[in-house]
């Protein structure tokens, strides 16, 4: 049986127990984080401790009291203890939401504890799925304007996900007034005309962990990344395009509504960031 973290205590996932009037619940409000742990080392453990605390600040929750960095460690490493994840590849999953108290739409009393939950799972890498690529559809962007923020808000990626799950595709690519801005969970890099581009980071894309890390390796493998917008219509000129995240890793997406991009195969330079990830998740 798995044993999740609620609140200060470790128990069985069956006897953790949320309030109905937790505004996590009633209103999505609150922020989540997904890390990755492989053989019982966290990666970035600090970067996802950062983005955390930046999103808690930005939506005005506090934790002072229940949670910091050391404290989010200490947890993540039990839970990977005590569901036996310490030898093989695994996520933590975080949620913290503004708690439970009578609903009202403005913030509960100040004295309203926030709502804290761990969990880890093992996780297998789809090796399959990395080396022959994956196809994915576009979809409109129809998010809010903080998509900087890692809300648990998450209904119209929960719809874009399940459009492109419905044809059978890994992602959807999202895009708004006319540029990709990302996936559905996942950040997204493209080549054109030989370029390798991303959305720069703004309030229109989540600023991923996973892209920080590709942002290092492809300095230390001299690739340069262009942090601009790949436009729509560019999409049929795509060389490369490939999708990163957590538990995407670098994930190559070789067809695009049905056709193919490039020339149809994972593209040499998401063939080398997918290695050089590996080697510094230690997966490889
Ligand atoms: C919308 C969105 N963009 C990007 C990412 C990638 O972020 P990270 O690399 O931190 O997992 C995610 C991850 O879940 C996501 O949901």
């Amino acid at each position: 049986v798995s044993r999740v973290y609620l609140n200060g205590e470790f128990l069985a996932r069956e006897d953790a127990r949320l309030s109905i009037d937790d505004r996590g619940f009633l209103f999505g409000d609150g922020v989540y984080e997904v890390s990755r742990a492989v053989r019982g080392r966290l990666f970035e453990d600090d970067a996802h401790w950062d983005r955390l605390s930046r999103g808690l600040r930005e939506i005005a929750i506090s934790v002072a009291d229940q949670l910091d960095a050391h404290r989010l460690r200490e947890i993540s490493l039990r839970l990977l203890d005590e569901n036996d994840l310490t030898g093989t590849d695994a996520t933590i999953y975080l949620q913290i939401t503004r708690g439970a108290a009578l609903r009202t739409h403005w913030f509960p009393p100040a004295q309203t504890a926030p709502t804290i939950f761990a969990s880890a799972r093992a996780f297998e890498i789809p090796r399959t799925l990395r080396e022959t690529g994956a196809s994915a559809i576009t979809h409109p962007d129809v998010r809010w304007l903080r998509c900087d923020i890692k809300s648990v808000n998450l209904l119209p990626n929960v719809l874009a996900k399940q459009r492109a799950h419905e044809v059978g595709a890994f992602e959807a690519v999202l895009i708004r007034d006319g540029t990709v801005t990302e996936g559905a969970s996942a950040n997204l890099f493209g080549v054109v005309d030989g370029e390798l581009r991303t959305h720069p980071l703004s309030n229109h894309i989540l600023p991923g962990i996973t892209r920080k890390v590709l942002f290092e390796l492809a300095e230390e493998l001299e690739i340069p990344i262009v942090e601009r917008p790949i436009r729509a219509e560019e999409l049929p000129r795509l060389q490369e395009l490939f999708a990163t995240g957590t538990t995407t890793d670098v994930q190559p997406l070789v067809a695009l509504d049905g056709r193919p991009v490039g020339d149809g195969r994972p593209g040499p330079i998401g063939i080398k960031l997918r290695k050089a990830l590996e080697i510094r998740m230690g997966t490889g």
